[in-house]
This record gives structure tokens, C-alpha cells and sequence, in this order.
């Protein structure tokens, strides 16, 4: 018993390292592009999802997932030289840290954080998609 009870933080460092690694990941090819752009319509919905059902401590987790899609992607887009776009991240990002704030507040303010949530979208996820983005859902995407 001993034995196995030693073993636990042990196991715990390793798949917390697991956990932090999967959200650093670099994006390097298209298709690790498209895979990330899938979970972040995946994160982001689940995070207005649970802002409207009052979820907060979820909503964080969503926002945390963002986040780390958002840090990879700026190195795809710096590695491409384009600025523009990885303004677009950098400022989505502090978007991400203003609404995070507003989630971990004692009282959660529900209406501001759905705001803050409908900004981001349209600000980053939609902006980028304007200038960078081609296709529909048909045809699929494409990187303009
Ligand atoms: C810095 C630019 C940029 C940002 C920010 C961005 N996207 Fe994208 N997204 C793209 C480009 C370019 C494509 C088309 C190429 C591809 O699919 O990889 C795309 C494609 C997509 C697709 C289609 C994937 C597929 O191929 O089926 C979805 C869904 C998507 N984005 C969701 C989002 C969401 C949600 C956000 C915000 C949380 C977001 N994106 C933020 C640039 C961006």
C-alpha cells in the first residue's frame, strides 16, 4: 500500500506535464491548422454554453483550451510573417485573460461575460477568418 501511495504525485506530475504539453503543442501544417481551428470551434462553443448555464468553473477550463490553441497558432503565423494575423491572436488573448478574470470574480457577472464571450468571437475568430480565410463549409476551408 505504501508502495502504491508514493507512486500517486508522482503519476500526477506526469500527466499534468501531459495536459500542458498537449496545449503547447506547436502548429506546424495545414492540417494541424484545421485540427486546432476544430477545437477551437469545439472550446468555444462549449464555453458560451457553459457562461449561459452559469458553469463557470467549465467555462474556465474552455477558456484555458483557447488559450493554448491561440499560443500555438501564433507561431504558425509568425512563421508565415503575418503580422497582422498574429496581432489578431495576440489581442484575442488578452481578450481570453479579461474574460477569464471576469469568470473567476466572486460574483460572476453573467450578461458581461456572454458580452465579453460574443467580442472575442467577432473580433478574433471573425476578423482573422475575413482577412485569412476562404471556402465554406461545403468546399471546405482554405488559408488565403
Ligand atoms: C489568426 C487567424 C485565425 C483565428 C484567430 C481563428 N481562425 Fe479559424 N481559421 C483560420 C483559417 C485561415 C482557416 C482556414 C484553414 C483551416 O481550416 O485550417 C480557419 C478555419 C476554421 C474552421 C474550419 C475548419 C475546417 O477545416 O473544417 C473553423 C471551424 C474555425 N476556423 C473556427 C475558429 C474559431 C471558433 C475561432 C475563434 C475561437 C477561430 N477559428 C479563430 C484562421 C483563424
Amino acid at each position: 500500500m505504501q508502495r502504491f501511495f508514493s507512486w500517486v504525485p508522482v503519476l500526477m506530475i506526469v500527466s499534468l506535464g501531459v495536459v500542458l504539453g498537449a496545449q503547447t503543442k506547436p502548429v506546424t501544417t495545414l492540417e494541424e491548422h484545421a485540427a486546432v481551428m476544430k477545437a477551437n470551434a469545439q472550446a468555444a462553443g462549449a464555453l458560451g454554453k457553459a457562461i449561459g448555464s452559469g458553469a463557470y468553473a467549465d467555462a474556465r477550463t474552455q477558456a484555458a483550451t483557447l488559450r493554448g490553441n491561440f499560443t500555438a497558432l501564433q507561431g504558425f503565423w509568425a512563421g508565415r510573417k503575418q503580422d497582422p494575423a498574429v496581432a489578431i491572436l495576440k489581442d484575442g488573448l488578452s481578450r481570453l485573460d479579461a474574460l477569464d478574470k471576469m469568470l473567476a470574480a466572486p460574483t460572476v457577472d453573467q450578461m458581461a461575460a456572454q458580452a465579453a464571450m460574443k467580442e472575442f468571437q467577432g473580433a478574433t475568430c471573425g476578423a482573422c477568418h475575413k482577412q485569412y480565410r476562404e471556402g465554406d463549409a461545403q468546399t471546405g476551408y482554405k488559408i488565403k
